[in-house]
């Protein structure tokens, strides 16, 4: 199979989706790589490094139109859609059920179109969303800490406090991979942490990682109303898998803030979990609403590719060999975790959380790949195998 990479083109993306230790597993195993010049130069990996593991540099109209299998970090930009080719698999983050229009261009496209952030793995588990999730939750509460400085338009509080001064108070509403990360930076900086989630069984894994050093508290209207006015900086962490983001904080409760306190909107790539956020990026991260300052950048792990570039590929590296040794549709047959992550195939969309998001037809994966009946009985690119009954992801 012929795989391609193209240079990330979103505003401030620096990642890459392969690096070179990924073109040799690639070329051990008989495919031939493709990568656009340049592509790895935002995470200082340069042409040579991939050249000397045996890919080929070629212009950009080469990698999409002629790679079967086209590897990406962002969702594709609208000249990106126009290039896709029916017979291509696009496998990339897609952050689909906030976005229609590329939905709809995906679908026209007739490529089959797998997200990271739907795979799923054995435990049901996000394994391609969690090393960039930990990145950003780490980013979530620097940046936090960065925006609440006055000069940058925030209260002018320092998040750990001195000695005889109280530190800042953090929410940070949903704990997972984002939400413990950030709590974890919080705590470093010696803030006083609230983690908030609407599932007690991670409630109760977050109390012994944190080992007292944080509170968590079981999240809904009233116990976040009745820590806004108290509370400094909030990160927005929550997330229903493939689904739109759900407010936790509408514009009506703003008031209750502090004046320039700061909104962290993590879940913004899933359309925002603030009812006042929209999207920014790295160059233009804030926008204030109300004496609110909201930070609601999309692609924060794209700010630190050195880091990030290695923890993603880490993760996909074994999908992406599954899928080039088999083709997608087989690779799915055989893993149903993967199978998950189709969003879009033969035209239909393929996952109902983002039907669902775009108010467009749900068509069953294994109905859109040729797949028959769901069997549940592959080994899975993680090794233990996920099982079909899991193929409901909105019901996360
Ligand atoms: N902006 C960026 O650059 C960036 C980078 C990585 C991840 N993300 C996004 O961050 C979000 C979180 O990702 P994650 O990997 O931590 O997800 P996760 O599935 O690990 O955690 C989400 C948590 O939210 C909780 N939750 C769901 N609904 C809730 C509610 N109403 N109130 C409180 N908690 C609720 C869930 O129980 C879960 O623990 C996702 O939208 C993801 O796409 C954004």
């Amino acid at each position: 199979m012929k795989v391609g990479v193209p240079t990330e083109i979103k505003p401030d993306e620096y990642r890459v989706a392969l690096t070179p230790v990924g073109v040799r597993e690639l070329a051990e195993h008989g495919h031939e790589v493709l990568i656009e010049k340049g592509a790895g130069e935002g995470s200082a990996i340069s042409d040579a490094a991939y050249e000397a593991q045996g890919a080929r540099i070629v212009p950009v109209e080469d990698v999409w139109g002629e790679a079967d299998l086209i590897l990406g970090v962002k969702e594709p930009q609208p000249e990106e859609v126009g290039l896709l080719r029916p017979e291509a698999t696009l496998f990339t983050y897609l952050h689909l059920a906030p976005a229609p229009e590329l939905t709809r261009g995906l679908c026209e496209s007739g490529a089959t179109c797998v997200a990271y952030e739907t795979v799923e793995d054995s435990k049901g588990r996000l394994p391609l969303l969690a090393p960039m999730s930990e990145i950003a939750g780490k980013i979530a509460t620097q940046a936090g800490a960065f925006m609440l400085e006055k000069p940058l338009g925030g209260r002018g509080i320092l998040l750990g406090g001195v000695p005889g001064v109280p530190p800042a108070n953090v929410m940070i509403i949903g704990g997972g991979a984002v939400g413990m990360h950030a709590a974890f930076i919080a705590i470093g900086m010696e803030a006083d942490v609230f983690v908030y989630d609407t599932d007690l069984d991670r409630l109760r894994e977050l109390d012994i990682a944190f080992g007292g050093r944080a509170s968590t508290v079981f999240s809904s209207v009233l116990s976040i109303e009745e820590r806004l006015p108290q509370t400094d900086l909030v990160i927005g962490a929550v997330l229903v898998h493939g689904a739109r983001a759900p407010y936790v904080i509408k514009r009506s409760q703003l008031g209750l803030l502090k004046p320039q306190a700061v909104l962290v909107d993590v879940a913004i790539d899933q359309g925002g979990c603030f009812e006042t956020s929209r999207p920014t990026t790295h160059r233009d991260p804030t926008f204030e609403v109300d004496g609110v300052i909201h930070y609601c950048v999309t692609n924060m792990p794209g700010a630190v590719p050195i880091s990030s570039t290695y923890a993603l590929t880490n993760a996909t590296l074994p999908y992406v060999i599954a899928v080039a040794d088999h083709g997608i549709a087989e690779a799915a047959r055989r893993d149903p975790g993967l199978r998950l992550g189709v969003n879009v195939a033969g035209g239909k969309v393929t996952h109902p959380a983002v039907a669902e998001g775009v108010s467009l037809e749900y068509v069953p994966p294994e109905e859109a790949l040729g797949l028959g009946e769901p069997s549940g009985d592959g080994a899975g690119a993680d090794g233990a195998g996920a099982t079909a009954t899991r193929a409901t992801p909105g019901a996360h």
